[in-house]
């Protein structure tokens, strides 16, 4: 396939989802070079992905609010586009510290977009997530759906869509897809890059693979009794690499007259935390202790996305099925007991 988009900027690509991006995207021949401040990821990711891919990184260790850095960057490469992940990600913590949220997460948006304009740099495709849809009315969700955050996380999720539609339609040059994902989970096939929480996490799959090898006594599932195939909360859980791969195809798809557009990236399958829990246990040979807790405030039943926008716009469906996820997934955790660390 002819390559139009060759120079990508990828703010946050030290993190989860960017290390596996950029791999991705390396191996597919793009030239990246990475933004990060590693406020939430370690350097280590970044020799991880040279090890997987063979290439040396061109790495920026810097805040994307910080503007005379970005400006340095952006005058010593002239990117086709830009992959924005950086931000910050825990819903508990944004309720807790809303400004460090709005000012990470929107300030950020907003320094990257002003130098990005100035040097005319317009494709942008940037993380979004399914909590903008916040309880939705039913499911499969489609991107048509209301949006309505229910926290400060997803405020700021919502006000940088805003800001991105907003300047599209002001200038018809900028080229802007916005990826809502659902629930990344796994790791890559190497087991070399994966998730690596700060903390005890919040997340079902890295609290579950943190029992399994004896970092966490016991998973708690928060509620049995919704109105669901078993009573535990249902979620569309996506391979990390199916969600790199959802990049690619974003970039590919960006060109003049494409405008602001919203894509859900999912499987369009949701599965329950119990349905979660039996799949990993069969895939890890590790028996997972649980008990049953009261229900987490904030959660809903069930989340799942209708996933024929981004197979028809952007020619992407998932890939792996839920025994890949968990292969891969005990593949990264077996080997790295403690992360990166
Ligand atoms: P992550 O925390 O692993 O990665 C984010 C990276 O951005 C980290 O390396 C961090 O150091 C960096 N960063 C944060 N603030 C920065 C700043 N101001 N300047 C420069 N670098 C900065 O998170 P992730 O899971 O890889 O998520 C990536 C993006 O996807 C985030 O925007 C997140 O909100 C979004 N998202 C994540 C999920 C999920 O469940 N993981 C779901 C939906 C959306
Ligand atoms: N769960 C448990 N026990 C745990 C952790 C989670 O039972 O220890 C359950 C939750 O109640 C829920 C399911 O597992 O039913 C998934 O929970 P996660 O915390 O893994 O994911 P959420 O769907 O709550 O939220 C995630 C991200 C959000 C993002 C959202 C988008 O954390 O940032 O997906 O769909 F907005």
């Amino acid at each position: 396939m002819q390559q139009t988009t060759n120079k990508i900027l990828v703010t946050g690509g030290a993190g989860y989802i960017g290390s596996h991006t950029v791999v991705a995207l390396v191996e597919q021949g793009f030239d990246v070079v990475v933004l990060d401040n590693f406020s939430n990821s370690q350097p280590e990711s970044i020799s991880r992905i040279e090890q997987i891919t063979g290439v040396k990184l061109d790495v920026v260790n810097a805040d994307v609010r910080d503007e005379i850095a970005l400006q340095r960057v952006f005058e010593l490469h002239q990117f086709d586009a830009v992959i924005h992940f950086a931000g910050l990600k825990a819903v508990g913590e944004s309720v807790d510290q809303p400004l460090r949220y709005y000012h990470n997460n929107v300030q950020g948006a907003l320094q990257l977009l002003r130098v990005m304009g100035d040097g005319n740099c317009k494709k942008i495709v940037f993380s979004s997530s399914a909590t903008v849809y916040g309880d939705p009315s039913s499911v499969p969700i489609t991107e048509s759906f209301a949006l309505n955050a229910t926290n400060p996380y997803g405020h700021s999720k919502l006000m940088v869509e805003t800001l991105l539609r907003d300047i599209s339609s002001s200038d018809a040059d900028w080229q802007v897809s916005i990826l809502r994902y659902f629930n990344p989970v796994s790791a890559h096939s190497s087991g070399l890059i994966g998730e690596d929480p700060n903390g005890i996490p919040n997340n079902l799959m890295p609290y579950i693979s943190q029992v399994a090898v004896g970092r966490l006594a016991c998973l708690s599932i928060y509620g049995d009794d919704y109105d669901t195939v078993d009573g535990t909360g249902v979620r569309d859980y996506i391979h990390v690499a199916d969600l790199a791969s959802a990049h690619i195809k974003a970039l590919q798809a960006l060109a003049p007259g494409h405008g602001c557009q919203a894509y859900n990236i999912g499987t369009g399958r949701g599965y329950s935390v119990l349905e979660m829990v039996k799949a990993f246990e069969a895939a890890s040979g590790q028996t997972i202790k649980y008990k049953i807790a009261p229900r987490r405030i904030g959660d809903i039943a069930s989340c799942y996305a209708d996933t024929s926008k981004s197979a028809r716009e952007l020619g992407w469906t998932a890939e792996h099925d839920l025994n890949g996820m968990m292969q891969d997934l005990w593949h990264w955790q077996s080997n790295n007991p403690n992360g990166y660390s």
